[in-house]
């Protein structure tokens, strides 16, 4: 008799990094013979790849590990691994509050999974492995990426900034680079299986290599990646504007392979919420950076992030926020309502802001956002664009794919045949808020 293929299931929330992460982790459990299923009632280990920056994300996890209570009642031998930020920021306190969980693995053993899943196996000694000091950076494994065509390149882990709100320093750890060597040597592995569009990740990538004490590392890093033969688009995430250098832009301008969108989150238009951010910039600063990335790639898609409702915000500095929603003419923007962060000097602060008044500046906000978007679209139409096929859209006979600034593009197949991964050129014709469409002209 031939002994049943062990699985594994893999929940994922969060941001980029995470979804890299999880990447990791599926890698280690195929190089152990686990065989992926996307059903965790039947999976013989599971893994919930967790995300704490906002409450809303915890909230909605905690019910996800609450349902896996029932699942190791029916089968104790199952294992259940809680991994990422959540899993660092509460250790052993998550374990007290779901004893079904047998594994913790914080945000620096991403890379030694399978080592203590190993361990765990051989005695069953579950446990928190949460140590921040254990500062891995280079990786040379497998990873199982979940894109045939796209690739999540991490290129430094963790960030200094301490951003007054933000619960990421705590949970991720300081700044670490890798090294060129080790991120060209895996992109180059993945050109070679097919790979063609490359997103380098990190907190503050504007930060690469200051570890290292080299001076504008990221643009050399850029400029690097950029001569690898086979690499067709470059993406990179997520800037600082305090730490964008002319350097980058002129890099994005100049290398033919960089895309020419800039996601730069300003967070907030009042200098004086900025102030009490922590963000080491000024409204009048973003905007100079913004006229800056305009002169070098004056077709640039800028999108940001933007919170509303950080304590303190009257509705003066909201009015701010909108003013350079509407200079900047975002392409598009991620909204999110100031979720108090335990731990962060601005859960601390007085005059926290009431829910209906946050909930009532995010939708101002998103209505603003929704009429640049579907203007930035609008200026797409009439242009012949090259979409990267990410693959059918919803309906079977329409595909869908990305221009080189990231703006989702949908094109009817008519009897032509396409690859997922291919380039085609489209026609744009019809645009919306989220989307525009066109036509494949060859
Ligand atoms: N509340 C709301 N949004 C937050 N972000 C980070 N921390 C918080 C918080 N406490 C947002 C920022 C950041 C994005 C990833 O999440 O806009 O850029
Ligand atoms: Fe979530 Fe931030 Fe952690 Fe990413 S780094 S998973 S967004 S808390």
């Amino acid at each position: 008799m031939t002994e049943k293929t062990k699985t594994y299931c893999l929940i994922n929330y969060g941001c980029q990094m995470n979804e890299s992460d999880t990447e990791h982790y599926a890698g280690q459990l195929e190089e152990m013979g686990y065989a992926p299923v996307s059903d965790f009632h039947i999976a013989d280990v599971i893994v919930v790849n967790t995300c704490c920056v906002r409450e809303s994300a915890e909230k909605k996890i905690a019910g996800k590990i609450g349902e896996l209570k029932a699942v190791k009642t029916k089968n104790p031998d199952v294992v259940i691994c809680v991994a990422g930020c959540m899993a660092q920021k509460d250790g052993e306190k998550l374990l007290k509050k779901h004893p079904q969980v047998d594994l913790l693995l914080g945000t620096a053993y991403v890379n030694d999974f399978k080592q203590v899943l190993q361990d765990y196996l051989a005695d069953r000694k579950g446990g928190a492995y949460t140590d921040l000091t254990v500062h891995q950076s280079e990786f040379e494994g497998q990873m199982v990426r979940q894109s045939p065509f796209a690739a999540w390149i991490p290129i430094m882990y963790g960030c200094n900034n301490f951003c007054t709100y933000c619960i990421v320093p705590y949970v991720r750890g300081r700044e670490r680079s890798r090294s060129v060597e080790n991120i060209v040597a895996e992109i180059e592995a993945a050109v070679r299986e097919g790979y063609k569009e490359f997103t380098l990740l990190g907190q503050n990538v504007n930060s690469y290599g200051k570890d290292f004490g080299e001076e504008e590392a990221f643009a050399k890093l850029l400029r690097r990646v950029d001569r690898i033969p086979g690499v067709e688009r470059i993406h990179y995430m997520t800037s600082h504007p305090r730490d964008m250098s002319e350097e980058v832009v002129k890099a994005v301008a100049e290398c033919e392979h960089i895309c020419e969108n800039f996601h730069v989150p300003f967070q907030a238009g009042s200098s004086e919420i900025l102030r009490r951010m922590n963000r080491g910039y000024s409204k009048e600063k973003y905007l100079a950076l913004i006229d800056l990335i305009r002169r070098y790639v004056p077709d640039a898609a800028i999108t940001t992030d933007i919170i509303v409702g950080f304590p303190g915000e009257t509705e003066e500095d909201f009015e701010e926020t909108l003013d350079v929603v509407r200079r900047v003419g975002f392409t598009s923007a991620f909204t999110f309502i100031y979720s108090k962060r335990s731990g962060t000097p601005a859960a601390r602060m007085d005059n926290q802001v009431p829910l209906p008044v946050k909930k009532e500046r995010l939708n101002r906000l998103m209505a603003l956002q929704n009429e640049n978007s579907l203007r930035c679209h609008q200026q797409l139409v009439g242009k012949t664009v090259e979409v990267l096929a990410e693959g059918p859209s919803r309906q079977a006979d329409v595909w869908a794919g990305r221009t080189r600034t990231g703006v989702l593009v949908l094109w009817p197949v008519e009897d032509k045949k396409y690859e997922v991964g291919q380039k085609v050129k489209v026609l744009l014709d019809a645009a919306q808020t989220w989307l525009v469409k066109g036509k494949a002209v060859d």
